[in-house]
C-alpha cells in the first residue's frame, strides 16, 4: 500500500518529505503529496501521477519546518489530484495521511455530511480529517483518541494540526508506522527506508498506539491513553542498499544480488554445524524437547511468499517427514481451520506487514496455534508479532517484483528442514551433503548471471506473445507459479503455471501457434513424464522453451529453445531454476519498456485485506 512520511525539526521540511517519499514510491505510487505548515499557514500541494509530477509543480520557495506527505494505492475514490492526500478538514486547520482502509467510512461519511461537513474527496480517508475537526476543541490528543474511537479498519496516519504547528501526531491499527529520533528534528514513517539517511534511531509504533512527536521529544501511548515506553533500536542496513548503483532497476541489481543473498540466509555458515551437517537457527523459541511434538506444520505466505511456503511444504515434508502443507494466508484466514497443539505454523512475509498474512497470522495465535515469522524487514509486524522465527537477511527489497527473498525464504526452509531432519531420519553423512548442495549455490548462481545475455535474447524473441505457461512437476512446480507471476506482473502479459501433470486435463486447449510453453525440467523421478508433457505440447504445434540441469538430446530435441542450469541435489534446485525465470521476465518487461520497478496497480507491501 502507499508510502506515508511526516518531518519536525529545524530545517526545510520539503526535501526531506519528497525525498523521503521518494523511498517509499515502490510501495504504492499513483497519486501523492504534501502538506505544510510555515508562518500560520497550513498549504496542501498534491498530484495525480509519480512523485515526479508533484515534484515539477512545486514552487522553490516552499517551506515550512513540519510538514506529512503521502504516496497514494487508491483503495477508495479514483486516482486523482482530489483523491491524493493529505486530505484536510472542512475547516483547512487540520490534514491528515493515511495508509489503510476505515471499513465503516460510509456511514461515518453519512452522518459527517448530515451534521453539515461538505466533503471533497470519494475517499474513505477524508472522514478521519472531518472527524478531527469535530472533536478538537483546542487539545490536539484529545481530538485524535475521540476520532480514532469511531474508526473500524486499519490505518497508519500523521497528522498536522495548524493551531499546533511544534507536533506531529502519528496513530496505528494495522499499518505500519516507525519513529525516526534525529537531533534536534523527529519523523515518522511507513518504513524505515525513508528515515535512514537521517537516522538509525527508530522505534515501532504498535496497534492502537499514538505518538505526540516534537522536534526534540516523543511520547507514545497506547488505546487507554496511558503512557507507553519504547526502546530505541538501530536500523541495520546501509544507505547503498537502498541505491540502484550501476543498474538500470532495482530488480535487475537485486536479482545479481542473488549468489551472496544466499551466503548470507546461512549467516556466511554462522547458521551452519558442518561437522554435524546440520543447521542451527536461533530465534525460534521452541525448545529441543518440543520439537518432537511437532506433527504437522502449515506454511503461509501470498503471492511470490506463498509459493516459497509451497516449497517449504515440500522440503519439511521430503527431508524431516514431517507432513505439511502450504496455505494461502488470505484463504487461510477465513477458512475455520484446525489448530491442535501439535501443529506449528510458518507466516512467511518478505515485508512482514502483508495483511493478509498477518491477519492469518493472528487467527491462529488467537485459536492457541503457535506462528513462526520468516521475514526479511527487521521489526516488522510480522516479525514482532510471531511466537518466533528466522530473518532472511536478504537486505531491503525495493523492486515490487520479488525475487532476492524469494530464493532466501526458500534457503531459510531448507536449513529448516536439514535441522527438523536431522532431529529425526536423515545420518550426519547426508547432512553434511546437504549443506555442501546449499553452499555451491552461490556460485551456481553466478553461472547463469554470466548467462543473462543468453536470456536477454531468448526473451526478445518471445517479448510479443499475449499468453506463456509455464510448467514443471514435483518442488518445481511452485517455482512455475513464481515464473509465471514474475512475468505477468511486470510485462503484463498473460502467464499461468501449471503442475505438468495438469495440463492434459483441460489447460493444453490453450496450446497452439501463439500460446508457448516454457518447461522447468530437472533430472530426478518425473524427469521423463516432463519429456511426455513436452511431446503433448508439441504436437500440439506449441512452441517449447525448455531449462534445465540435463543435456540429454531428447530435451534439446523437443525444445524451440533450450537454457541449460548447474546440476544439483533436487532439494535445492528451485534456487537455481527460478534464477533464468526471472531474468526472463525482467529483460521481456524492460524490452517493452514497462515501469519494471513499479508495475502498475501493484505496491511492494499490501497492507489491506
Ligand atoms: C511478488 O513479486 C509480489 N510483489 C507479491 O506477490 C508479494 O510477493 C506478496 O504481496 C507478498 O509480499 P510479502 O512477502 O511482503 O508478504
Ligand atoms: N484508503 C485510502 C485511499 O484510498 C488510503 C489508501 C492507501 O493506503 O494508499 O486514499
Amino acid at each position: 500500500m502507499c508510502g506515508i512520511i511526516g518531518y519536525i525539526g529545524n530545517k526545510n521540511a520539503v526535501p526531506i518529505l519528497m525525498e523521503g517519499l521518494k523511498r517509499l514510491e515502490y510501495r504504492g505510487y499513483d497519486s501523492s503529496g504534501i502538506g505544510l505548515i510555515n508562518r500560520k499557514k497550513l498549504s496542501v500541494h498534491k498530484k495525480e501521477g509519480k512523485i515526479s509530477v508533484l515534484e515539477k509543480t512545486l514552487s522553490k520557495t516552499i517551506h515550512g519546518k513540519s510538514g506529512i506527505a503521502h504516496t497514494r494505492w487508491a483503495t477508495h475514490g479514483q486516482v486523482n489530484d482530489i483523491n491524493a492526500h493529505p486530505q484536510v478538514s472542512a475547516n483547512g486547520r487540520i490534514a491528515v495521511v493515511h495508509n489503510g482502509i476505515i471499513d465503516n467510512y460510509s456511514s461515518l461519511k453519512s452522518r459527517l455530511t448530515s451534521e453539515g461537513f461538505k466533503f471533497q474527496s470519494e475517499t474513505d480517508t477524508e472522514v478521519i480529517a472531518h472527524l478531527l475537526q469535530k472533536y478538537y476543541t483546542g487539545d490536539p490528543e484529545e481530538a485524535v483518541q475521540k476520532a480514532l474511537a469511531q474508526l473500524d479498519g486499519t490505518y497508519g496516519l500523521i497528522i498536522l494540526f495548524l493551531d499546533h504547528p511544534d507536533i506531529l501526531i502519528g496513530a496505528r491499527n494495522g499499518s505500519p508506522l516507525v519513529v525516526g529520533v534525529g537531533e534536534k528534528e523527529m519523523l515518522l514513517a511507513s518504513d524505515v527506508n525513508a528515515l535512514i539517511a537521517h537516522t538509525r534511531q527508530v522505534f515501532y509504533v504498535e496497534d492502537r498506539e499514538t505518538v505526540l512527536i516534537t522536534k526534540d521529544s516523543y511520547k507514545t501511548v497506547n488505546m487507554n491513553n496511558s503512557v507507553v515506553s519504547k526502546q530505541i533500536e538501530k536500523i541495520e542496513w546501509e544507505m547503498a542498499e537502498f541505491e540502484k548503483g550501476d543498474f538500470n532497476h532495482f530488480m535487475l541489481k537485486e536479482i545479481f544480488e542473488q549468489p551472496e543473498v544466499i551466503r548470507r540466509s546461512y549467516g556466511g555458515g554462522g547458521r551452519l554445524l558442518p561437522g554435524f551437517g546440520t543447521a542451527k537457527l536461533g530465534g525460534l523459541n521452541i525448545e529441543k524437547s518440543e520439537y518432537f511434538d511437532i506433527d504437522n506444520i502449515v506454511t503461509m505466505g501470498m503471492g511470490t511468499a506463498y509459493y516459497a511456503a509451497m516449497i517449504g511444504a515440500y522440503l519439511l515434508e521430503n527431508m524431516a517427514r514431517i507432513p505439511t502443507v502450504a496455505e494461502q494466508s488470505s484463504e487461510l484466514r477465513y477458512r475455520n481451520t484446525i489448530v491442535r497443539k501439535g501443529t506449528l505454523f510458518f507466516a512467511v512475509s518478505q515485508s512482514g506487514e502483508t495483511l493478509d498474512t498477518l491477519t492469518a497470522m493472528r487467527e491462529i495465535q488467537n485459536r492457541g496455534g503457535r506462528v513462526l515469522g520468516i521475514c526479511n524487514s527487521v521489526g516488522s509486524t510480522i516479525a514482532r508479532e510471531s511466537d518466533g522465527g528466522v530473518y532472511i537477511h536478504a537486505g531491503p527489497e525495493i523492486a515490487v517484483a520479488s525475487t532476492k527473498a524469494f530464493i532466501s525464504q526458500v534457503s531459510v526452509f531448507f536449513l529448516l528442514a536439514l535441522m527438523l531432519g536431522r532431529m529425526r531420519d536423515i545420518p550426519t553423512s547426508a547432512g553434511k551433503q546437504y549443506i555442501s548442495e546449499l553452499t555451491a549455490i552461490p556460485d551456481k548462481i553466478s553461472e547463469i548471471l554470466e548467462k543473462a545475455d543468453e536470456l536477454k535474447t531468448l526473451a526478445n524473441k518471445y517479448k510479443h506473445y499475449k499468453n506463456i505457461l509455464f510448467l514443471s512437476r514435483g518442488i518445481n512446480y511452485p517455482v512455475a507459479l513464481e515464473g509465471a507471476l514474475k512475468l505477468k506482473e511486470i510485462s503484463y502479459i498473460h502467464a499461468e503455471g501449471f503442475s505438468a501433470g495438469d495440463i492434459k486435463h483441460g489447460p493444453i486447449a490453450l496450446v497452439n501457434e501463439e500460446t508457448p510453453s516454457l518447461f522447468i525440467v530437472t533430472k530426478g523421478e518425473t524427469f521423463d513424464k516432463l519429456l511426455g508433457n513436452m511431446e503433448e505440447i508439441k504436437a500440439r504445434k506449441g512452441k517449447v522453451i525448455a531449462i534445465s540441469n540435463s543435456e540429454d538430446n531428447r530435451i534439446k530435441d523437443l525444445s524451440d529453445d533450450f537454457f541449460l542450469i548447474p546440476e544439483s541435489h533436487e532439494m535445492v534446485s528451485p534456487l537455481l531454476t527460478v534464477i533464468p525465470l526471472q531474468l526472463f521476465a525482467y529483460y521481456i518487461a524492460d524490452a517493452l519498456g514497462k515501469d519494471v520497478d513499479q508495475p502498475r496497480n501493484l505496491a511492494k507491501t499490501v497492507t489491506v485485506e
